[in-house]
């Protein structure tokens, strides 16, 4: 006769390892939880982003979300709501929005996240910055200690005009922090990624942290050819990890 504990494991098999993208889509459903009919939602941008776009297709198909208008992120989230059947529009005419729904490079423990390793991070800041609230929704692999010191890129907007120039003036403002500033190329053809606003990327990796992160980014911003760069710095409002123990959500 098969033991109690035999019989228990027999019963409930050993559970699967999730996969990555099968958190980011945990975390983006639980995030539309908070879609309400009638909101101007922020549509954001990248693989954990999708998940929650769909997410609001398919209620929105099941008649269970109604008047909902998107305000689209980037080209590639425009068309994949769009074809979703998403109303959508603009911050020209939806200036405030209620709710945006986005994933993140890397998060640390004041929310403060990194972003734009997607090259969305213009339209992400401009919208974002104009939500009541912004659920930010990551696998844990996105959880630091510090942004900007994970060693991955550091992603800042600029503009195609003197790009060298820019790229070493960003390098040798950081040059304490082991700065060393990369022009994003186009994984297809090598070329110069250029973003839905017709810029560059330069991606700046850190050997040490940068400091005080709001100094850090005021002094790019200072810098003229510099459009915009992808520190959001206490702009997420609610963040939400799904990890291999469960879904645990912070607030602020
Ligand atoms: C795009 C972004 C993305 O939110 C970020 O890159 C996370 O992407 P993913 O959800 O694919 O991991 O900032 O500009």
């Amino acid at each position: 006769m098969a033991s109690s504990a035999a019989a228990a494991a027999a019963a409930s098999p050993p559970q699967r390892i999730l996969s990555q993208d099968e958190l980011k889509k945990i975390a983006a459903y639980k995030a539309v939880e908070f879609v309400e009919s009638g909101m101007v939602l922020g549509l954001g941008t990248g693989s954990t982003a999708k998940h929650a776009i769909d997410r609001i297709g398919e209620l929105l198909r099941q008649g269970k979300l109604a008047n909902i208008v998107g305000i689209p992120t980037s080209t590639q989230t425009h068309q994949q709501a769009s074809s979703l059947g998403i109303p959508l529009s603009d911050l020209d005419a939806h200036p405030v929005l209620d709710l945006a729904i986005d994933g993140a490079d890397e998060v640390d423990p004041d929310m403060n996240l990194v972003k734009g390793r997607g090259g969305s991070l213009l339209r992400e800041k401009m919208i974002e910055g104009c939500c009541k609230k912004f659920v930010v929704i990551v696998d844990e692999s996105k959880l630091v200690d510090y942004v900007g010191g994970s060693g991955l890129a550091m992603p800042v907007e600029i503009v195609p005009f003197c790009w060298r120039f820019t790229a070493q003036k960003l390098q040798t403002m950081f040059e304490d922090s082991g700065c060393v500033a990369k022009l994003r190329v186009s994984a297809e053809d090598g070329e110069a990624y250029v973003t839905d606003n017709g810029n560059f990327i330069i991606d700046l990796y850190f050997k040490k942290d940068i400091g005080d992160l709001k100094a850090a980014g005021d002094a790019m911003l200072r810098l003229a050819g510099v459009v915009e760069h992808g520190m959001f710095i206490d702009m997420a409002t609610t963040l939400i990890v799904a990890g291999e123990m469960g879904v645990r959500m912070g607030m602020k």
